[in-house]
Protein backbone atom coordinates (compact mmCIF):
# COMPACT_ATOMS: atom_id res chain seq x y z
CA UNK A 1 0.00 0.00 0.00
CA UNK A 2 1.07 3.51 -0.73
CA UNK A 3 -0.08 6.36 1.59
CA UNK A 4 -1.08 9.40 1.23
CA UNK A 5 2.03 11.34 1.73
CA UNK A 6 3.63 9.31 -0.63
CA UNK A 7 1.28 9.28 -3.35
CA UNK A 8 1.35 12.96 -2.69
CA UNK A 9 5.45 13.08 -3.21
CA UNK A 10 5.51 11.51 -6.20
CA UNK A 11 2.18 13.70 -7.80
CA UNK A 12 4.91 16.57 -6.87
CA UNK A 13 7.74 14.94 -8.21
CA UNK A 14 5.80 14.38 -11.56
CA UNK A 15 4.90 18.13 -11.20
CA UNK A 16 8.46 18.97 -10.73
CA UNK A 17 9.71 17.05 -13.76
CA UNK A 18 7.03 18.76 -15.87
CA UNK A 19 7.46 22.22 -14.81
CA UNK A 20 11.07 21.50 -15.01
CA UNK A 21 10.70 19.87 -18.72
CA UNK A 22 8.65 22.64 -19.89
CA UNK A 23 10.31 25.78 -18.59
CA UNK A 24 13.65 24.33 -20.61
CA UNK A 25 11.87 23.13 -23.67
CA UNK A 26 10.24 26.32 -23.91
CA UNK A 27 13.53 28.11 -23.21
CA UNK A 28 15.57 25.83 -25.53
CA UNK A 29 12.59 26.67 -28.36
CA UNK A 30 12.94 30.10 -27.51
CA UNK A 31 16.47 29.84 -28.85
CA UNK A 32 16.09 27.79 -31.68
CA UNK A 33 13.61 30.49 -32.67
CA UNK A 34 16.32 33.18 -32.94
CA UNK A 35 18.64 30.67 -34.11
CA UNK A 36 16.92 29.30 -37.18
CA UNK A 37 14.33 32.54 -37.32
CA UNK A 38 11.42 30.23 -37.38
CA UNK A 39 9.41 28.02 -34.87
CA UNK A 40 10.91 24.46 -34.59
CA UNK A 41 9.13 21.36 -33.22
CA UNK A 42 11.36 18.62 -33.88
CA UNK A 43 11.28 15.87 -31.24
CA UNK A 44 15.01 15.39 -31.57
CA UNK A 45 16.10 19.21 -30.63
CA UNK A 46 13.56 18.87 -26.94
CA UNK A 47 14.96 15.37 -25.86
CA UNK A 48 18.02 17.04 -24.02
CA UNK A 49 16.02 20.28 -22.60
CA UNK A 50 12.92 17.67 -21.60
CA UNK A 51 15.60 15.19 -19.32
CA UNK A 52 17.41 18.10 -18.31
CA UNK A 53 14.86 20.32 -17.25
CA UNK A 54 12.26 17.67 -15.70
CA UNK A 55 15.40 16.28 -13.59
CA UNK A 56 16.61 19.07 -12.62
CA UNK A 57 12.45 20.41 -11.71
CA UNK A 58 12.19 16.68 -10.12
CA UNK A 59 15.61 17.22 -7.77
CA UNK A 60 14.19 20.93 -7.08
CA UNK A 61 10.66 19.81 -6.18
CA UNK A 62 12.71 16.65 -3.91
CA UNK A 63 14.43 19.33 -2.23
CA UNK A 64 11.28 21.32 -1.70
CA UNK A 65 9.33 18.40 -0.22
CA UNK A 66 12.48 17.77 2.18
CA UNK A 67 12.39 20.92 3.61
CA UNK A 68 8.81 20.91 3.79
CA UNK A 69 8.98 17.17 5.59
CA UNK A 70 11.91 19.02 7.84
CA UNK A 71 9.90 21.56 8.80
CA UNK A 72 6.85 19.84 9.16
CA UNK A 73 9.22 17.49 11.24
CA UNK A 74 10.25 20.39 13.51
CA UNK A 75 7.00 21.68 14.09
CA UNK A 76 5.79 17.94 15.10
CA UNK A 77 8.73 18.13 17.30
CA UNK A 78 8.54 21.04 18.45
CA UNK A 79 4.56 20.37 19.60
CA UNK A 80 5.09 17.73 21.02
CA UNK A 81 7.84 19.41 23.20
CA UNK A 82 5.15 21.77 23.62
CA UNK A 83 3.20 18.89 25.23
CA UNK A 84 5.68 17.48 27.10
CA UNK A 85 6.72 20.65 28.53
CA UNK A 86 2.97 21.06 29.47
CA UNK A 87 2.78 17.10 30.82
CA UNK A 88 5.99 18.51 32.84
CA UNK A 89 4.57 21.81 34.20
CA UNK A 90 1.55 19.74 35.25
CA UNK A 91 3.52 16.87 36.81
CA UNK A 92 5.50 19.66 38.48
CA UNK A 93 2.46 21.36 39.88
CA UNK A 94 0.93 17.85 41.21
CA UNK A 95 4.35 17.02 42.62
CA UNK A 96 3.90 20.71 44.36
CA UNK A 97 0.86 19.75 45.58
CA UNK A 98 2.04 16.15 47.24
CA UNK A 99 4.50 18.57 48.64
CA UNK A 100 2.38 20.63 50.48
CA UNK A 101 0.13 17.86 51.58
CA UNK A 102 3.53 16.20 53.16
CA UNK A 103 4.15 19.34 54.63
CA UNK A 104 0.63 19.88 56.07
CA UNK A 105 0.82 16.00 56.76
CA UNK A 106 4.49 16.75 58.59
CA UNK A 107 2.77 19.97 60.55
CA UNK A 108 -0.37 17.44 61.20
CA UNK A 109 1.98 15.03 62.81
CA UNK A 110 3.91 17.09 64.88
CA UNK A 111 1.50 18.68 66.44
CA UNK A 112 -0.39 15.37 67.29
CA UNK A 113 3.30 14.52 68.65
CA UNK A 114 3.03 17.56 71.20
CA UNK A 115 -0.54 16.77 71.85
CA UNK A 116 0.27 13.10 73.13
CA UNK A 117 3.62 14.32 75.03
CA UNK A 118 1.37 16.73 76.63
CA UNK A 119 -0.96 13.48 77.57
CA UNK A 120 1.66 11.55 78.64
CA UNK A 121 3.27 14.08 80.16
CA UNK A 122 0.06 14.96 82.24
CA UNK A 123 -0.46 10.52 82.87
CA UNK A 124 2.88 10.97 85.16
CA UNK A 125 1.91 14.09 86.49
CA UNK A 126 -1.38 12.26 87.83
CA UNK A 127 0.49 9.41 88.97
CA UNK A 128 -1.34 8.33 92.45
CA UNK A 129 1.71 9.49 94.44
CA UNK A 130 0.39 12.25 93.67
CA UNK A 131 -3.17 12.36 94.95
CA UNK A 132 -5.88 14.54 93.56
CA UNK A 133 -9.25 14.64 95.00
CA UNK A 134 -12.03 14.18 92.24
CA UNK A 135 -12.74 18.33 91.99
CA UNK A 136 -8.88 18.69 91.26
CA UNK A 137 -7.97 15.98 88.91
CA UNK A 138 -11.31 16.91 86.98
CA UNK A 139 -10.08 20.61 87.04
CA UNK A 140 -6.29 20.15 85.70
CA UNK A 141 -8.14 17.28 83.12
CA UNK A 142 -10.05 20.21 81.86
CA UNK A 143 -6.66 22.58 81.32
CA UNK A 144 -4.73 19.90 80.12
CA UNK A 145 -7.60 19.63 77.01
CA UNK A 146 -7.26 23.24 77.13
CA UNK A 147 -4.11 23.09 76.04
CA UNK A 148 -4.59 20.55 73.70
CA UNK A 149 -7.67 21.27 71.45
CA UNK A 150 -7.86 24.67 72.10
CA UNK A 151 -9.79 25.57 69.54
CA UNK A 152 -13.32 25.18 71.23
CA UNK A 153 -14.78 28.25 72.55
CA UNK A 154 -16.44 26.94 75.33
CA UNK A 155 -16.63 23.86 77.30
CA UNK A 156 -17.40 22.39 80.78
CA UNK A 157 -16.25 19.34 82.41
CA UNK A 158 -18.68 18.22 84.82
CA UNK A 159 -20.14 15.28 87.05
CA UNK A 160 -23.47 13.43 87.75
CA UNK A 161 -24.20 14.40 91.61
CA UNK A 162 -28.02 13.19 92.64
CA UNK A 163 -28.63 12.66 88.71
CA UNK A 164 -27.92 16.43 87.64
CA UNK A 165 -24.93 17.97 86.23
CA UNK A 166 -23.12 19.89 88.32
CA UNK A 167 -20.17 21.72 86.84
CA UNK A 168 -16.16 21.12 87.89
CA UNK A 169 -14.90 23.78 85.32
CA UNK A 170 -16.69 25.78 82.78
CA UNK A 171 -15.98 27.94 79.95
CA UNK A 172 -18.71 30.38 78.56
CA UNK A 173 -21.73 28.65 80.02
CA UNK A 174 -23.82 30.79 82.66
CA UNK A 175 -22.75 28.95 85.74
CA UNK A 176 -25.24 30.00 88.15
CA UNK A 177 -28.00 29.52 85.37
CA UNK A 178 -26.11 25.87 85.14
CA UNK A 179 -26.65 25.16 88.49
CA UNK A 180 -30.53 26.78 89.06
CA UNK A 181 -31.63 24.71 85.50
CA UNK A 182 -31.17 21.66 87.09
CA UNK A 183 -29.58 19.41 83.98
CA UNK A 184 -30.49 15.91 84.07
CA UNK A 185 -28.47 12.89 83.79
CA UNK A 186 -31.22 11.54 81.81
CA UNK A 187 -31.63 14.44 79.37
CA UNK A 188 -27.51 14.49 78.58
CA UNK A 189 -27.55 11.20 77.66
CA UNK A 190 -30.65 11.14 75.26
CA UNK A 191 -28.76 14.36 73.77
CA UNK A 192 -25.41 12.91 73.47
CA UNK A 193 -25.82 8.75 73.54
CA UNK A 194 -21.54 8.41 73.37
CA UNK A 195 -18.46 10.01 72.93
CA UNK A 196 -18.82 11.52 69.58
CA UNK A 197 -18.91 15.20 67.24
CA UNK A 198 -22.41 16.53 67.49
CA UNK A 199 -23.95 18.97 65.00
CA UNK A 200 -26.97 19.13 67.16
CA UNK A 201 -30.02 22.23 66.17
CA UNK A 202 -31.77 23.54 68.74
CA UNK A 203 -34.91 22.73 67.30
CA UNK A 204 -34.10 18.68 67.82
CA UNK A 205 -33.16 19.74 71.67
CA UNK A 206 -36.73 21.05 71.44
CA UNK A 207 -38.17 17.39 71.17
CA UNK A 208 -36.38 16.33 74.59
CA UNK A 209 -36.81 19.55 76.97
CA UNK A 210 -40.03 21.28 76.97
CA UNK A 211 -40.63 24.70 75.81
CA UNK A 212 -40.46 26.54 79.12
CA UNK A 213 -37.42 24.95 80.18
CA UNK A 214 -35.80 25.67 76.57
CA UNK A 215 -36.67 28.72 76.49
CA UNK A 216 -33.96 29.25 79.72
CA UNK A 217 -31.60 26.34 78.45
CA UNK A 218 -30.79 28.67 75.03
CA UNK A 219 -30.08 31.25 77.81
CA UNK A 220 -27.01 29.37 79.52
CA UNK A 221 -26.06 27.33 76.67
CA UNK A 222 -23.63 28.72 74.31
CA UNK A 223 -24.67 28.59 70.34
CA UNK A 224 -22.16 26.47 69.33
CA UNK A 225 -22.43 24.33 65.76
CA UNK A 226 -20.40 21.43 67.07
CA UNK A 227 -19.92 19.76 69.81
CA UNK A 228 -17.27 17.72 70.94
CA UNK A 229 -18.62 15.39 74.07
CA UNK A 230 -16.84 12.55 76.22
CA UNK A 231 -18.58 10.88 78.64
CA UNK A 232 -16.63 10.52 81.86
CA UNK A 233 -16.91 6.80 82.60
CA UNK A 234 -15.83 4.44 85.25
CA UNK A 235 -16.58 0.49 85.10
CA UNK A 236 -19.83 1.29 82.94
CA UNK A 237 -20.93 4.01 84.99
CA UNK A 238 -21.41 7.17 83.90
CA UNK A 239 -19.77 9.77 86.21
CA UNK A 240 -20.03 12.75 84.25
CA UNK A 241 -19.09 14.38 80.86
CA UNK A 242 -16.99 17.11 79.14
CA UNK A 243 -18.45 19.03 76.40
CA UNK A 244 -16.45 21.03 73.89
CA UNK A 245 -18.09 23.90 71.51
CA UNK A 246 -16.94 25.51 68.88
CA UNK A 247 -19.21 29.03 68.30
CA UNK A 248 -21.35 29.17 65.39
CA UNK A 249 -18.43 31.95 63.88
CA UNK A 250 -16.14 29.65 64.43
CA UNK A 251 -14.32 28.72 61.02
CA UNK A 252 -12.54 25.24 62.70
CA UNK A 253 -14.13 22.21 62.82
CA UNK A 254 -13.43 19.01 65.05
CA UNK A 255 -11.89 15.94 63.29
CA UNK A 256 -10.95 11.70 64.29
CA UNK A 257 -7.70 13.39 65.57
CA UNK A 258 -9.83 15.33 68.06
CA UNK A 259 -11.92 12.68 69.17
CA UNK A 260 -8.99 10.40 69.50
CA UNK A 261 -7.30 12.93 72.14
CA UNK A 262 -10.42 12.60 73.84
CA UNK A 263 -10.26 8.85 74.13
CA UNK A 264 -6.95 8.84 75.56
CA UNK A 265 -8.04 11.39 77.61
CA UNK A 266 -10.70 9.17 79.19
CA UNK A 267 -8.44 6.16 79.41
CA UNK A 268 -6.31 8.71 81.79
CA UNK A 269 -9.64 9.59 83.37
CA UNK A 270 -10.84 5.76 84.00
CA UNK A 271 -7.39 5.16 85.39
CA UNK A 272 -7.55 7.75 87.74
CA UNK A 273 -10.67 6.16 89.38
CA UNK A 274 -9.33 2.84 88.74
CA UNK A 275 -6.16 4.39 90.81
CA UNK A 276 -8.42 6.28 93.76
CA UNK A 277 -10.53 2.49 94.43
CA UNK A 278 -7.30 1.04 95.18
CA UNK A 279 -5.78 3.90 96.55
CA UNK A 280 -9.15 4.54 99.09
CA UNK A 281 -8.68 1.17 100.45
CA UNK A 282 -5.25 1.24 101.45
CA UNK A 283 -5.53 4.59 102.58
CA UNK A 284 -8.38 3.48 104.76
CA UNK A 285 -6.21 0.54 105.83
CA UNK A 286 -3.67 3.32 106.98
CA UNK A 287 -5.96 5.34 108.45
CA UNK A 288 -7.35 2.53 110.25
CA UNK A 289 -3.94 1.22 111.42
CA UNK A 290 -2.97 4.75 112.86
CA UNK A 291 -6.14 5.05 114.34
CA UNK A 292 -4.91 2.48 116.47
CA UNK A 293 -2.18 3.63 117.20
CA UNK A 294 -3.86 6.86 118.79
CA UNK A 295 -6.22 4.86 120.90
CA UNK A 296 -3.34 3.12 122.11
CA UNK A 297 -1.48 6.56 123.08
CA UNK A 298 -4.74 7.93 124.73
CA UNK A 299 -5.01 4.83 126.67
CA UNK A 300 -1.81 4.99 128.06
CA UNK A 301 -2.29 9.40 128.63
CA UNK A 302 -5.45 10.18 129.57
CA UNK A 303 -5.12 13.85 128.93
CA UNK A 304 -4.69 13.31 125.52
CA UNK A 305 -7.55 11.99 124.79
CA UNK A 306 -9.19 13.74 121.66
CA UNK A 307 -6.16 15.60 121.71
CA UNK A 308 -4.47 13.88 118.44
CA UNK A 309 -7.95 13.88 116.64
CA UNK A 310 -8.63 18.26 117.74
CA UNK A 311 -4.93 18.68 115.96
CA UNK A 312 -5.36 16.78 113.22
CA UNK A 313 -9.06 18.19 112.58
CA UNK A 314 -6.87 21.80 113.19
CA UNK A 315 -4.12 21.15 110.36
CA UNK A 316 -6.02 19.89 108.11
CA UNK A 317 -8.53 22.79 108.23
CA UNK A 318 -5.43 25.06 108.12
CA UNK A 319 -3.95 23.11 105.07
CA UNK A 320 -7.38 23.58 102.98
CA UNK A 321 -7.32 27.26 103.81
CA UNK A 322 -4.00 26.86 102.49
CA UNK A 323 -5.29 25.55 99.39
CA UNK A 324 -3.26 22.44 99.60
CA UNK A 325 -3.23 19.56 97.97
CA UNK A 326 -6.16 16.79 98.69
CA UNK A 327 -2.89 14.77 99.71
CA UNK A 328 -1.29 16.76 101.93
CA UNK A 329 -4.28 17.80 103.52
CA UNK A 330 -4.47 13.89 103.97
CA UNK A 331 -1.00 13.94 105.60
CA UNK A 332 -1.67 17.22 107.22
CA UNK A 333 -4.61 14.97 109.19
CA UNK A 334 -2.70 11.86 109.98
CA UNK A 335 0.49 13.63 111.76
CA UNK A 336 -2.26 15.45 113.85
CA UNK A 337 -3.62 11.93 115.18
CA UNK A 338 0.63 10.99 115.29
CA UNK A 339 2.48 13.56 116.28
CA UNK A 340 2.40 12.74 120.14
CA UNK A 341 3.05 8.81 119.03
CA UNK A 342 5.99 8.55 121.08
CA UNK A 343 4.58 9.61 124.20
CA UNK A 344 3.81 6.16 124.19
CA UNK A 345 7.59 5.61 125.53
CA UNK A 346 6.79 7.55 128.25
CA UNK A 347 6.18 6.16 131.22
CA UNK A 348 2.81 5.96 132.77
CA UNK A 349 3.21 7.98 136.06
CA UNK A 350 4.90 10.22 134.61
CA UNK A 351 3.25 11.35 131.60
CA UNK A 352 -0.21 11.24 133.59
CA UNK A 353 2.04 13.48 136.72
CA UNK A 354 -0.25 16.44 138.17
CA UNK A 355 2.89 18.15 139.67
CA UNK A 356 5.77 20.16 138.14
CA UNK A 357 7.93 17.71 136.60
CA UNK A 358 11.80 17.69 137.73
CA UNK A 359 14.36 18.62 134.67
CA UNK A 360 15.20 15.07 134.33
CA UNK A 361 12.15 14.46 133.84
CA UNK A 362 10.96 17.06 131.11
CA UNK A 363 14.23 15.37 129.45
CA UNK A 364 12.29 12.13 129.39
CA UNK A 365 9.20 13.68 127.95
CA UNK A 366 11.43 15.58 125.70
CA UNK A 367 12.33 12.44 123.77
CA UNK A 368 8.95 11.81 122.50
CA UNK A 369 9.31 13.58 119.12
CA UNK A 370 12.08 11.31 118.52
CA UNK A 371 11.25 8.24 119.56
CA UNK A 372 7.83 8.94 117.40
CA UNK A 373 9.39 8.88 114.39
CA UNK A 374 11.44 6.24 115.56
CA UNK A 375 8.14 4.50 115.95
CA UNK A 376 7.17 5.47 112.24
CA UNK A 377 10.02 4.40 110.82
CA UNK A 378 9.63 1.10 108.95
CA UNK A 379 6.54 2.50 107.48
CA UNK A 380 7.08 3.92 103.82
CA UNK A 381 4.50 6.04 102.93
CA UNK A 382 4.50 8.26 106.04
CA UNK A 383 7.89 9.76 105.29
CA UNK A 384 6.82 12.99 105.14
CA UNK A 385 4.80 12.59 108.38
CA UNK A 386 7.88 11.03 110.29
CA UNK A 387 9.46 14.35 109.93
CA UNK A 388 6.53 16.84 111.04
CA UNK A 389 6.26 14.37 113.91
CA UNK A 390 9.84 14.94 115.01
CA UNK A 391 9.94 18.27 114.53
CA UNK A 392 6.34 19.26 116.08
CA UNK A 393 8.58 20.56 119.15
CA UNK A 394 10.47 22.92 117.11
CA UNK A 395 10.12 26.87 117.06
CA UNK A 396 10.28 29.54 114.66
CA UNK A 397 12.73 31.03 116.69
CA UNK A 398 14.92 28.33 116.79
CA UNK A 399 14.44 27.41 120.76
CA UNK A 400 12.44 24.09 119.87
CA UNK A 401 13.46 20.59 119.93
CA UNK A 402 15.02 18.27 119.54
CA UNK A 403 16.81 19.57 116.75
CA UNK A 404 16.89 23.15 117.13
CA UNK A 405 15.77 24.18 113.83
CA UNK A 406 14.62 27.85 112.69
CA UNK A 407 12.17 29.43 110.57
CA UNK A 408 12.03 28.01 106.81
CA UNK A 409 14.39 25.22 107.78
CA UNK A 410 10.93 23.74 109.80
CA UNK A 411 8.42 22.31 107.27
CA UNK A 412 5.72 24.19 106.44
CA UNK A 413 3.42 21.27 107.16
CA UNK A 414 5.36 21.31 110.42
CA UNK A 415 4.80 24.87 111.05
CA UNK A 416 0.56 23.90 110.70
CA UNK A 417 1.23 20.87 113.22
CA UNK A 418 3.01 23.03 115.85
CA UNK A 419 0.11 25.99 115.89
CA UNK A 420 -2.47 23.10 115.92
CA UNK A 421 -0.70 21.44 118.67
CA UNK A 422 -0.06 24.78 120.58
CA UNK A 423 -4.09 25.67 120.45
CA UNK A 424 -5.18 22.29 120.97
CA UNK A 425 -3.38 21.84 124.01
CA UNK A 426 -4.21 25.33 125.71
CA UNK A 427 -7.93 24.78 125.10
CA UNK A 428 -7.93 21.16 126.89
CA UNK A 429 -7.25 20.22 130.56
CA UNK A 430 -3.53 18.87 130.65
CA UNK A 431 -2.93 16.68 133.64
CA UNK A 432 -1.13 20.03 135.39
CA UNK A 433 -3.56 22.79 134.22
CA UNK A 434 -6.90 23.68 133.44
CA UNK A 435 -7.93 24.52 129.96
CA UNK A 436 -7.69 28.62 128.86
CA UNK A 437 -10.29 30.14 127.60
CA UNK A 438 -10.28 30.26 123.62
CA UNK A 439 -9.76 34.21 124.10
CA UNK A 440 -6.71 33.55 126.21
CA UNK A 441 -5.18 31.03 123.84
CA UNK A 442 -5.97 32.72 120.55
CA UNK A 443 -4.17 35.63 122.66
CA UNK A 444 -1.17 33.14 123.61
CA UNK A 445 -0.77 32.63 119.90
CA UNK A 446 -1.10 36.36 119.02
CA UNK A 447 1.92 36.63 121.49
CA UNK A 448 4.31 33.94 120.04
CA UNK A 449 3.78 34.75 116.57
CA UNK A 450 7.26 34.81 115.13
CA UNK A 451 8.55 32.90 118.83
CA UNK A 452 7.16 30.37 118.68
CA UNK A 453 5.13 29.71 115.75
CA UNK A 454 5.55 31.26 111.65
CA UNK A 455 4.39 34.43 111.38
CA UNK A 456 2.57 33.15 108.60
CA UNK A 457 0.69 30.01 110.07
CA UNK A 458 -0.18 32.23 112.80
CA UNK A 459 -1.89 34.99 110.30
CA UNK A 460 -3.44 32.38 108.54
CA UNK A 461 -4.76 30.87 111.41
CA UNK A 462 -6.16 33.54 113.12
CA UNK A 463 -8.12 34.65 109.80
CA UNK A 464 -9.18 31.03 110.10
CA UNK A 465 -10.59 31.14 113.43
CA UNK A 466 -11.76 35.03 112.59
CA UNK A 467 -13.57 33.81 109.44
CA UNK A 468 -15.07 30.46 109.47
CA UNK A 469 -15.19 30.15 114.05
CA UNK A 470 -15.69 26.43 112.92
CA UNK A 471 -16.56 23.96 114.86
CA UNK A 472 -14.88 20.81 115.57
CA UNK A 473 -18.00 18.28 114.52
CA UNK A 474 -16.00 15.23 115.41
CA UNK A 475 -15.45 16.62 119.14
CA UNK A 476 -18.45 18.41 118.94
CA UNK A 477 -16.42 21.51 120.12
CA UNK A 478 -16.15 25.12 118.82
CA UNK A 479 -12.53 25.84 118.94
FE1 LIG B 1 4.07 16.71 121.54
Amino acid sequence: MISNSNKNDVIELIKGFLIGAIILSVFSATQKFFTYNKIVIELKFYIVPILFGGITGTIIKKLFIKRKNLIDEIKKDYEEMTEQKDEIEALYSQLEAYSQNIDALNNELNFNIKKYELIIGSISDFSITKKYSEKEFLSEIYNLIKDIIYKFDSGMIFIFENGFVKPIEVDGYDYKGLIDFKLEESIVNKIYPENNIYKIENSSIKLIIDQNRMDQFVKIVPNSKEILYLRLEFKNKLIGGLFLELDIKNNESYNENDLKVMEAISSIIESYYEANVYQEFEENKLIEIVEAMTNMLEFHDKYTKGHSLGVADIASRIGKYLKMSSREVNDLYLTGLLHDIGKTFIPYELLNKTDKLTDEEYEIVKEHPSNGAKVLQSINSLAKIRISVKHHHERWDGKGYPSGLKGDEISLETQIISVADAYDAMTTDRPYRKSLSKENAIQEIKNNCGKQFSPKICEVFLKLLDEEGFVNKELNRTF
